[in-house]
C-alpha cells in the first residue's frame, strides 16, 4: 500500500521503513544491524574500521541472524578497500556507505553488482558531486550529527540538497523519533538515518559505563572540536577532551606520546613514522598529526573497553535529549508509530479528516 512511510528509499534498500542505522566504528556490529534490519529499518555494518576478512565474517554472521537485505560501510582510503568491494559483490550486499568518494570506477563496479551505492555527506556542493559520481541516493548530514561533521544545520542544509538533486535524499544529523521523520519527510527527504539513536539501545555494544555517559550528556555538553584528528568531529567533552583542549605545540606532542605508550603499546615507533611522513603531506604538527593517528584508539578506549573519561565519545548533540535504552525493534516501532500519530494529527488539524472517522478507518491517517 502507499502510504507517506513506504517512500522511494526502501524500494532502493528492500526495507519496510525509510530508516537506517547508520555505520559507525566497533558500534555498527551484526547483531546491531541484523536486529534493525529485522525491525523493518536497514543497517550498515561499520566495515570502515574492519579489515576484509572481518568485514567478511561480519556479513556472514549478519547472514545468520537476518534474511533481509542490509549494507556495508568502507573508506576507500582505508588498507583493503577493494577487497571490501569484491567482498560485497561476492556476498550480494544490497547496499555500500561511504563519506570520501571512492573513484567512479569503483562505484560503477559496485553499480554493475546491482549494489546501492549512498555516501554521507555534510554540505550541498558535495552533495552534487556525489550524484556525478555515480550515488544512487545521499545522506546529507546537518551540523548537529555525531563523528565528523559538516557545519550546516540539518534544517537548513536538507531542502537545498533536496531541491538540488533527483536522487532520494535521506536526512541524518538529530534524528530519534516520529516527529523528526515526518519532518524530514515534510522538507521532501525519503526517510531519515541515525547513529547516536542506534548507539543508544540494548543491542549496542558500547560498555554501559559508556552508555551512561551518553543518558547523562546534556545538549551543551556535546561540542564539535578539531583537536583530536585536524577534522571537524562532534563529541561528548569528557576529561580526556577538555585536556587536550588545554594543550598546544609541545604539549599536545606529549600527550600523543604519552597516549601512544599508555594505549597503544608497542605500535609507537611505527605511530611516529607514518606520523612524521604524514606531517610533510598535511602541514600539521607533528603532535597534531600523532594525536590524528592515534584517534581510533582513544574512541576504541570509551567505545570497546569501556574507559569514557579516558577516551573519546563521538556523539549527536541529539543525545542530550535521549534519556533511555530501547531494545532495537521497540525504538522503530516507535518511531513508525509517532510518525503515524503526527501524520493524523496534521490531517485533523487540516480538516481534511475528523477524529471520528479517522478512529472508524486509520488508514486515512495514511496520506
Ligand atoms: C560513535 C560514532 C561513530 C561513528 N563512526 C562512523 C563511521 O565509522 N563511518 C561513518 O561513515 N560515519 C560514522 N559516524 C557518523 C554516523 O554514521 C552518522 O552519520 C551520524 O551519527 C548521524 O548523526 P546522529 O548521530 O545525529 O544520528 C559515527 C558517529 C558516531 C556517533
Amino acid at each position: 500500500m502507499a502510504t507517506a512511510l513506504n517512500t522511494r528509499l526502501c524500494e532502493l534498500l528492500g526495507c519496510e521503513y525509510p530508516i537506517i542505522q547508520t555505520a559507525m566504528g566497533w558500534i555498527a556490529d551484526p547483531t546491531l544491524v541484523a536486529s534493525t534490519c529485522n525491525a523493518g529499518a536497514f543497517g550498515f555494518l561499520a566495515g570502515a574500521v574492519m579489515t576484509p576478512q572481518e568485514v567478511e565474517d561480519g556479513i556472514k554472521e549478519i547472514k545468520s541472524k537476518t534474511d533481509k537485505p542490509f549494507g556495508v560501510n568502507f573508506h576507500m582510503y582505508t588498507p583493503g578497500a577493494n577487497e571490501i568491494i569484491d567482498i560485497c559483490i561476492k556476498h550480494k550486499v544490497r547496499a555500500v556507505s561511504y563519506s570520501r568518494s571512492p573513484a567512479k570506477s569503483m562505484i560503477q563496479k559496485l553499480k554493475d553488482a546491482n549494489i546501492v551505492c549512498i555516501p554521507t555527506v555534510g554540505a550541498l556542493k558535495h552533495a552534487v558531486k556525489a550524484v556525478e559520481m555515480g550515488a544512487d541516493a545521499v545522506v546529507v548530514q546537518g551540523g548537529e550529527g555525531g563523528g565528523h561533521t559538516g557545519a550546516v544545520a540539518s534544517n537548513i542544509l536538507l531542502p537545498q540538497v533536496v531541491d538540488a538533486l533527483d536522487v532520494p535524499v535521506i536526512a541524518a544529523g538529530g534524528f530519534k523519533d516520529g516527529r523528526g521523520l515526518i519532518s524530514a519527510l515534510s522538507f521532501g527527504a525519503e526517510g531519515i538515518a541515525m547513529g547516536t539513536r542506534f548507539l543508544m539501545t540494548k543491542e549496542s555494544p558500547v560498555p554501559a559505563t559508556t552508555k551512561e555517559k551518553y543518558i547523562g550528556a546534556s545538549t551543551e555538553q556535546i561540542i564539535v572540536s578539531t583537536k583530536l584528528d585536524g577534522m571537524p568531529q562532534r563529541m561528548i567533552n569528557n576529561p580526556y577532551l577538555k585536556q587536550l583542549h588545554s594543550k598546544t605545540g609541545l604539549g599536545i606532542l606529549l600527550l600523543a606520546i604519552k597516549n601512544g605508550l599508555e594505549f597503544s603499546k608497542g605500535a609507537l615507533i611505527p605511530m611516529l613514522m607514518s606520523a612524521w611522513k604524514m606531517k610533510k603531506a598535511n602541514g600539521m604538527t607533528l603532535g597534531q598529526t600523532m594525536m590524528a593517528g592515534n584517534a581510533p584508539v582513544m574512541i576504541q578506549e570509551a567505545m570497546v573497553k569501556g574507559h569514557p573519561d579516558q577516551g573519546v565519545l563521538p556523539s549527536g548533540q541529539i543525545a542530550g535529549a535521549i534519556k533511555d535504552l530501547p531494545k532495537g525493534a521497540d525504538l522503530i516501532a516507535s518511531i513508525v508509530a509517532e510518525a503515524s500519530e503526527t501524520l493524523a494529527r496534521l490531517n485533523r488539524l487540516s480538516g481534511n479528516v475528523t477524529s471520528a472517522e479517522q478512529k472508524n478507518n486509520p488508514s486515512v491517517a495514511e496520506i
